[in-house]
């Protein structure tokens, strides 16, 4: 029987999903689907609850429903779920729905698949923002063993709440415990905070195709940290060209898109399933 999955979202075409799973289903000859579902907030607990009776093996949740799946899979969650207090995917497990965050894994695979010997524990994080996807990419530090985490953002509250979530959280995780220390600076220190740091991140949505870029100086920070955006349209962002330009190893948005579909992939389909250039390309070719 073929497997259906499908992205819900609200509103949802825009969403590159389907050409992504679309590529991988086709290149393992598969029999499966991945389709889209629009559907209005005040519906998606009712999907949700239909999703098995539908013929759909799982789903992944984009805008504005990763908040809300949480809320409505409760305990039927993972670890990553509970830290960035969303879910992305959804599968089905012992009969019943189960969510997940791959976000975290996303962006943890991306960095190490595109600098091998990259290493974690060597030296201090700086996290510019404090969103869900900042959320992620926190909980990928600490349970990558980063000694220091900065998050940096122009609403300080914000931030402090992601500290206690997330310092909350690791105290209940075998190995996670004790490792990283956590502190909130404001947006205005940004430009010196990056000095010692071993990477830095970009999630907010500045550098964004639409958005304001970017405005932060390069001039502190090591030239042999390594400089994330997870912004990937413009895949080479301000930030990632001042980057090169200052001697940074640089890793561009787009793996964590595919890296994070990875996760969901295997959990569907049984197969993990490779990122390649031509999957980039692939992908790359839709956004234009
Ligand atoms: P997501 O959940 O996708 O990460 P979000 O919750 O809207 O998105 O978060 C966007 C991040 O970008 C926030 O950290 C936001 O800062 P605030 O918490 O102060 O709002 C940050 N951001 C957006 N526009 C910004 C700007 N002009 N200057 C500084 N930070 C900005």
């Amino acid at each position: 029987m073929t497997k259906k999955v499908a992205v819900i979202g609200y509103p949802v075409k825009h969403s590159l999903s389907p050409f992504l799973h679309g590529y991988w289903l086709k290149k393992y000859n598969i029999d499966g689907e991945y389709g889209l579902l629009e559907v209005k907030p005040e519906d998606l607990k009712g999907t949700l609850a239909r999703l098995e009776s539908d013929g759909y093996v799982g789903c992944n949740l984009t805008i504005p429903h990763k908040e809300e799946a949480y809320r409505i899979l409760g305990n039927n969650t993972g670890i990553t779920a509970h830290s960035v207090g969303a879910v992305n995917t959804i599968y089905m497990q012992y009969g019943e729905l189960w969510g997940s965050n791959s976000d975290v894994y996303g962006f943890v695979q991306n960095i190490l698949n595109s600098h091998s010997d990259f290493d974690f524990t060597k030296g201090k994080a700086v996290v510019l923002g404090a969103g869900g996807a900042a959320r992620a990419v926190v909980c990928g530090l600490i349970g990558e063993k980063v000694p220091e985490i900065i998050i940096v953002n122009r609403t300080v509250e914000k931030a402090e709440k992601v500290k206690e979530d997330l310092l909350k959280i690791s105290d209940h995780v075998d190995g996670w415990e004790d490792n990283s220390d956590i502190k909130v600076v404001h947006w205005d220190e940004r430009n010196e905070i990056v000095k010692d740091a071993n990477i830095l991140v970009n999630t907010t949505s500045l550098g964004m195709k639409g958005q304001p870029e970017l405005d932060i100086s390069l001039e502190n920070i090591p030239k042999n940290a390594l400089v994330n955006d997870i912004v990937y349209n413009p895949l080479e962002t301000k930030l990632l060209k001042n980057a090169m330009e200052h001697g940074n190893f640089v890793v561009d948005g787009l793996g964590m898109l595919l890296y994070q579909a990875v996760a969901g992939f295997e959990m569907w389909f049984g197969i993990k399933p490779e990122v390649t250039e031509d999957l980039r390309e692939h992908v790359l070719s839709q956004m234009k």
